[in-house]
């Protein structure tokens, strides 16, 4: 059991004394000065370096000798080979590489640097951790639905251990990025569409890669991004454009940003998508005021890869050299995969477009950044062939994979009790394209798992129960296409069984970078399986693969039990197995809304009521809905069922609260049912009435309950001011007196337990 911490959004709002003093930026800059110094070698360094050398600090570029896939996202040929660029090494003209091949490849990489290289500055080695290095937990909006902060902290310090080993100072993650377009494929590296839940998950993420000390040899680097509102995405098409208000901006997006920097991130990645006219890569208000003005940003920013070269197609920039001084004038201090910097950041200061004092300034939080990692002190501390190896997929790991994977699993339905199912006595068939086979099991965006070392579902249900004989596996049919006789090999399998697994969905590349979908259902064929399959009429349980939330129809959603199962990663049939037998009852909660359509996208339970609301029941003309769809979502934010039987009451709460004071809110939460759970007990409110209108509702807390069969617990949350904070018509962050509603809830549309209180005038 954990306690969120609720009073979040006053901190990253920067309400009260400290934000506005704040505000002056003379201030935050004498501020970051103050807090986190910078070894006086480096300006001496500074002084010794040529402009050409300078600008190599600011350029990273994919490693010529690429590990995993990464030799797939940066195909061979597009850059220089492997010698050539231990050339750039010794040139002086790289700080780092990104995606490289583990430990052999920084070995050598950095033995030129410190060995060849003018001036022995160390190098950087970055990667896409993800979700894990080599074992691989689950996608992190999988992770966001064990509503446990405190598990996405161990597996990122977890994927610290294990990468670091393997010679990798920076991660690329977290992506803390708000997802409410589910068409968008990304949502699946992101927490979801909440903000209290996406600050949460940010900041645990950032504390685990971090660890206690950024010099130690299992903690890396993170990096919050991207900044910002990559997620806000026009029709969900991943890189389109972004035009949103300031006031959603920094109520729904920046948020968890600031709550990762609050945390201690160190690096921020700016964007692909343009914000209302201007790109993220060229918009010096984002990166100047806002991130070091503001907020006191004492880290570096990098450009996403080509993002600098991306503003040429934006139509903002003419050409590589404006480019490349838009990006950089705007507070980007390293440019990744373009050259750019390298190209024509030297021009660009002796032809006094650039002040050198700016590039010395980006130079310096580079080389402020290596000495944090310890680099100067030892180049090769995360370097090491043997350590590599004997930290790759320990049993601790896999072990913390196969609990990150059941916690991450969210049961949408369970009617008549189907699940859990005996481990005896029962013949299982497992149908679907996903039933079997080393593939698709670790998800998108994974650089060095390999999906031949993690378990699939009919491996993870044979090891469970009692007789392996019981059990058959049939593919049915393919992703996106039909296989010859998949359906009838499907139907007599389900006839000859006592319940059916049916095991669709997504592939990898369903979702993930640049795989929006317009149509966010289960592709037909596999539409047809289920149909069929369901027509035998035997009980089904449909375990869904998925990076986003779906558009279920059909035999999909009628099914009378239906587990989401996200990619779980290297033990994912494993995980799958412990709920399905009643290993685990099921804690998870959807983190994003489970939409009646893929039309009503974009969609997020903390909606704005409209002036004309449906009320409950029956739709009712002119009124805001979809012809024939209630305007809520089949499933919602916070669902998620358990083996027992939930029970909310006794709502308890003052009719008040005092400026200054703190309200108590409680409920009571019965387990009626006979089997030991988690309930992840929510609390929302709802603000009546304000000078700019308010969500119907916006989750304030959780917490997760133990309940033993037959238990109670009364479940205290307390709210303060700050919790009730929004941004007002100045952009700022204020609050209100008046009324508000309050909800104990197990979802974040349904009606649990309600009251209200009204906040006093100061
Ligand atoms: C592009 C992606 O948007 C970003 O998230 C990733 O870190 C970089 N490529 C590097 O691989």
């Amino acid at each position: 059991m954990f306690d969120t911490r609720i009073s979040r959004r006053a901190a990253l709002m920067g309400a009260g004394a400290f934000a506005a003093w704040m505000h002056n930026p003379a201030r935050a800059m004498l501020w970051q000065a103050g807090a986190l110094p910078v070894p006086a070698f480096i300006d001496g360094l500074i002084a010794r370096m040529t402009l050409a050398e300078k600008a190599g600090q600011l350029t990273l570029m994919p490693a010529a000798w690429g590990g995993g896939v990464a030799t797939a996202l940066n195909p061979a040929g597009n850059g220089p080979s492997f010698d050539g660029q231990l050339d750039e090494v010794r040139q002086g003209r790289l700080t780092g590489v990104f995606n490289g091949n583990g430990a052999e490849m920084a070995r050598r990489m950095q033995t030129a640097a410190m060995t060849q290289s003018r001036l022995k500055i160390p190098l950087l080695f970055a990667a896409d951790v993800i979700h894990g290095h080599r074992t691989i937990f689950p996608v992190p909006v999988g992770e966001a639905a064990s509503f446990e902060p405190g598990l996405a902290e161990r597996t990122a310090r977890a994927a610290s251990y294990e990468a670091a080993a393997a010679g990798i100072d920076w991660t690329f993650a977290p992506m803390v990025d708000i997802a409410r377009d589910q068409r968008w494929g990304r949502t699946m590296e992101g927490a979801g569409e909440d903000v209290l839940l996406g600050e949460l998950i940010a900041e645990a993420r950032v504390r685990g890669f971090q660890g206690k000390d950024l010099k130690d040899d299992d903690a890396m680097l993170a990096c919050a991004k991207h900044f910002a509102a990559y997620g806000a995405a026009e029709a969900g098409l991943d890189y389109n454009t972004v035009d949103i208000s300031e006031r959603t901006l920094r109520e729904v997006y920046l948020p968890p940003f600031k709550a990762a920097l609050d945390a201690g991130v160190l690096s921020f990645m700016a964007s692909f998508n343009e914000i209302s006219g201007v790109p993220s890569t060229g918009n010096g208000w984002l990166m100047e005021e806002v991130l070091r003005g503001e907020w006191a940003y004492q880290g570096f920013v990098v450009s996403d890869y080509t993002g600098d070269m991306e503003m040429i197609d934006h139509g903002f920039a003419a050409d590589a050299r404006e480019a490349a001084k838009l990006a950089f004038l705007a507070g980007v201090d390293m440019s990744m995969t373009s050259g750019f910097y390298r190209d024509h950041l030297p021009d660009l200061v002796e032809k006094g477009e650039v002040p050198v004092a700016r590039m010395d300034a980006s130079v310096r939080r580079v080389l402020a950044m290596k000495a944090r990692l310890g680099l100067f002190d030892d180049p090769f501390r995360r370097i090491d062939v043997k350590r590599e190896k004997a930290r790759s997929r320990t049993k601790p790991t896999l072990a913390l994979a196969r609990e990150a994977g059941r916690k991450s699993i969210v049961m949408l339905k369970n009617e008549g009790d189907l699940l859990p199912l005996p481990k005896a006595g029962k013949r299982i068939a497992i149908i679907g394209p996903f039933a079997s086979g080393q593939h698709d099991i670790n998800g998108p965006w994974v650089v060095y798992g390999d999906n031949g070392q993690a378990v699939d579902l009919a491996t993870g249900v044979k090891a469970a129960v009692a007789d392996k004989g019981l059990v058959t596996v049939v593919e049915g049919s393919g992703v996106e296409a039909p296989v010859p006789g998949g359906i009838e090999a499907a139907v007599a399998a389900a006839r000859a069984a006592d319940v059916v697994l049916l095991a669709i969905g997504e592939s990898e590349n369903l979702s993930g970078e640049a795989q929006s979908r317009a149509e966010i259902v289960v592709p037909a064929p596999q539409m047809a399986l289920a149909e069929a399959v369901a027509a035998v009429g035997k009980p089904v349980v449909v375990v869904l693969k998925n990076g986003r939330a779906l558009a279920l129809a059909g035999a999909v959603v009628q099914a009378p039990a239906i587990l989401v199962t996200w990619f779980l990663g290297s033990e994912s049939g494993h995980a799958i197995a412990d709920v399905l037998f009643g290993d685990y009852s099921p804690t998870g909660r959807l983190p994003c809304s489970f939409p009646r359509s893929p039309g009503q996208q974009p969609y997020s339970y903390a909606h704005k009521p409209t002036g004309r609301p449906n009320p409950p029941g029956d739709l009712q003309p002119y009124k805001a809905h979809y012809r024939g769809i209630p305007n809520s979502a089949l499933f919602p934010f916070g669902h998620g069922l358990t083996y027992g039987r939930i029970e909310y009451s006794g709502l308890s709460v003052a009719p008040s609260m005092a400026w200054d004071g703190e309200l108590v809110v409680s409920a009571k939460v019965t387990n009626r049912g006979s089997r030991a759970v988690e309930e992840v007990v929510q609390l929302y409110t709802h603000d009546r009435v304000a000078s700019v209108t308010r969500p119907v509702r916006e989750l304030k807390a959780f917490r997760k309950v133990a309940l033993a069969p037959g238990a109670s617990e009364v479940v205290t949350f307390r709210l303060r001011r700050d919790n009730l904070l929004f941004i007002g018509r100045e952009n700022k962050p204020i609050v209100e007196p008046g009324k508000f509603d309050v909800w104990i809830a197990p979802s974040a549309e349904t009606e649990g337990v309600r009251g209200s209180f009204e906040l006093a005038r100061a």
